[in-house]
């Protein structure tokens, strides 16, 4: 049987492949333009094995999103931002790290409280709503993770986390969809 004959194993198939890496580097691929235009440099370090997660990719994605976001915006200088995924003490991990204004003490958690922005006048020209961060973590805590504030410092920049659970092993490929579809049948 080949993939997506069947739906429901397609969707098996689907929940399976969650590799957190390749979320991250979709998500990379997705800001690229916008990196272009502000002269951004976006680099990735991943880990060479899989990071699986049963997460949601698609909120998953929007949550990458909107940090990525956040790090091209709150910064006056080249934005620089680096994203990092691997497995760390049984966790599925994710850490989106800039070099931008940093946050105050007080706004480290305030800013995930929803229509909180910055004071800071150099951003008074910036849209937004204040929800970011505050939809950001929501999704992290449906899929049963977090995203927290790991390191900030005024003028150096910021590093959040996302925490996931890994997924539990199983087998890449059930063992019935290898057998019915093993090449050499036809020979
Ligand atoms: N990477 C960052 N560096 C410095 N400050 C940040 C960063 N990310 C968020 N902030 C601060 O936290 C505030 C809240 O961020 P959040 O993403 O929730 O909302 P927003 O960016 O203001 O608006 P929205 O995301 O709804 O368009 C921002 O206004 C900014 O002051
Ligand atoms: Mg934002």
């Amino acid at each position: 049987m080949l993939r997506g004959e069947d739906p429901g194993v397609a969707q098996d198939l689907e929940s399976l492949a969650n590799d957190l890496r390749e979320a991250v580097q979709e998500a990379v691929r997705r800001a690229a333009g916008r990196a272009d235009v502000s002269g951004a440099q976006i680099s990735t370090r991943l880990s060479d094995a899989p990071v699986p997660v049963d997460a949601d990719s698609r909120q998953i994605g929007r949550i990458l999103d909107n940090l990525i976001h956040n790090s091209l915006t709150y910064v006056t200088r080249p934005p620089r931002v680096q994203l990092q995924s691997n497995v760390e003490r049984g966790r599925a991990v994710v850490r989106v790290i800039d070099n931008g204004v940093g946050l105050g003490e007080g706004e480290r958690t305030e800013m995930f409280e929803p229509f909180r922005r910055t004071k800071n006048p150099a951003f008074n020209g910036v849209p937004g709503l204040g929800l970011g961060l505050y939809a950001s973590r929501k999704l992290a805590e449906a899929n049963r993770g977090t995203l927290t504030v790991e390191r900030t410092e005024p003028g150096v920049g910021t590093s959040f986390i996302l925490g996931l659970p890994l997924a539990k092993s199983k087998p890449a490929v059930p063992p019935n969809i290898a057998v019915n579809g093993a090449l050499g049948e036809k020979n």
